[in-house]
């Protein structure tokens, strides 16, 4: 097999084998087919797409070129996957839900890069919380608790890894094949036999229209159930922030607040994951586990399972008893009308550039930056209306900020 062949072959946008989408594989991993002509076949495919065979193909090598986890000592485990949002701390308030209601979940998360955060670091703004557990000692979490949160292991899906740094260097992120093969061969490797997904659309997110997130969403069913996977999804919007908070800690005590009792879209969002993944893993009706669901909000048992992995994780539950953060700066309103759009991207990376985002892998972050915000689209907004509270690192950064968190909003 020779690679020149098979970028020609996708360049006129022939179908690729799956001996083809092995050899790609393999060899770019081995480093016997460069970068660049990796970056060409990816250009090719972004362009020329991807039957359902060959997405399935390429998720199948991509899945293969590592370990594959095994939880069959466990008993039925949920996983689920969100494609990425701002303000989206439903990893933090679904798992302990799930184990509230007794659906166990060994959940691997990652860590915030660019403008959307990351469920790993918002934890990790519980003081001491330890992340990088090692499997077994995960494993005995579940066994005990009926669940963790932990950071993903290095050895899923390597390809996935090496392809995913190259993609994002050459505009090759946003093809549907891509994404679905990508996000599939990690879920898949990470040993979950029910999966559900959460994929997002609008200027938030990478899929930008909503039928793309649908079709994206049948596609990653499509590869679950081919690899014997039983799979659910939603589809949630993505054109302004999940809840009103962004920032680690400033999430985290979000996820307190609606495991608590608060309404809005972040719990409406929950709830809908957790009526999935309680109806998957408890094979019952979606209409019942969200009952289910809502009243161990009700009941406190939510709140006090994510206090049991806090703490099972050597977190301090100080945060459970209010947020003590203060902000440098209150933005007040100089428009009045209706908040029409919100360039939610752009919020989730001023944010970032506040401090609680890395720009480069090896940065530090700090967990006490943030936003908080009090409008969601559509609400009636009068000058003078506390718009947003700036939590910086000082006051002058705070001033620095305030006129470009303002442009976020179009307000007529
Ligand atoms: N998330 C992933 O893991 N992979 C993609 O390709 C896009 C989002
Ligand atoms: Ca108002």
């Amino acid at each position: 097999m020779d690679i020149k062949n098979i970028i020609d072959k996708k360049a006129l946008g022939k179908k690729l084998t799956k001996q083809e989408i092995n050899y790609f594989i393999e060899g770019y991993l081995n480093g016997t087919i460069t970068d660049y002509q990796a970056s060409a076949l990816l250009m090719a495919i972004r362009i020329n797409g991807m039957t359902e065979n060959e997405t399935f193909a390429l998720t199948g090598a991509m899945l293969n070129s590592g370990i594959k986890m095994d939880f069959s000592d466990l008993g039925l485990i949920v996983d689920k996957h969100s494609t990425g949002g701002v303000s989206d701390t439903t990893t933090i308030t679904l798992v302990p839900i799930c184990m509230a209601c007794g659906v166990k979940m060994f959940k691997m998360s990652g860590r915030g890069l660019g403008h959307t955060g990351g469920t790993i670091d918002k934890l990790e703004s519980f003081t001491g919380f330890k992340a990088d557990i090692d499997i077994e000692k995960a494993k005995e979490l579940v066994r005990k608790n009926g669940g963790c949160i932990i950071s993903a292991t290095k050895n899923l899906a390597p390809a996935d890894k090496k392809i995913y740094a190259l993609r994002d260097t050459t505009a090759t992120v946003e093809s549907i094949p891509l994404i679905a093969s990508s996000i599939m061969s990690k879920k898949l490797a990470g040993g979950a036999n029910k999966i559900v997904l959460d994929v997002k659309y609008g200027n938030g997110a990478i899929i930008k229209a909503k039928k793309d997130a649908i079709y994206l969403a049948k596609l990653m069913v499509k590869i679950g159930e081919n690899a014997g996977a039983k799979m659910d999804y939603i589809i949630d919007d993505m054109n302004e922030p999940l809840g009103y908070n962004i920032g680690n800690k400033l999430e985290a005590y979000e996820a307190i607040e609606v495991l608590s009792g608060k309404q809005g879209k972040l719990t409406n969002t929950t709830l809908k994951l957790a009526g999935k993944c309680i109806s998957l893993g408890l094979n019952i009706p979606y209409e019942d586990a969200v009952q289910m669901a809502k009243d161990a909000i009700k009941s406190g048992k939510a709140l006090s399972a994510l206090k049991t992995i806090v703490k099972a994780q050597g977190g301090s539950t100080a945060l459970f008893n209010g947020l003590t953060l203060k902000p440098k700066l209150v933005v007040t309103s100089p428009f009045s009308g209706t908040l029409q759009k919100i360039e939610c991207a752009r919020l989730g990376s001023l944010v970032g550039q506040l401090g609680a985002n890395r720009q480069k892998v090896t940065d530090e972050i700090d967990y006490n930056v943030g936003v908080k915000t009090f409008h969601k689209l559509g609400d009636k907004i009068n000058v003078g209306d506390v718009l947003f509270e700036i939590y910086a690192k000082t006051k002058a950064q705070a001033n620095e900020f305030a006129n470009e968190f303002l442009d976020c909003y179009k307000v007529y």
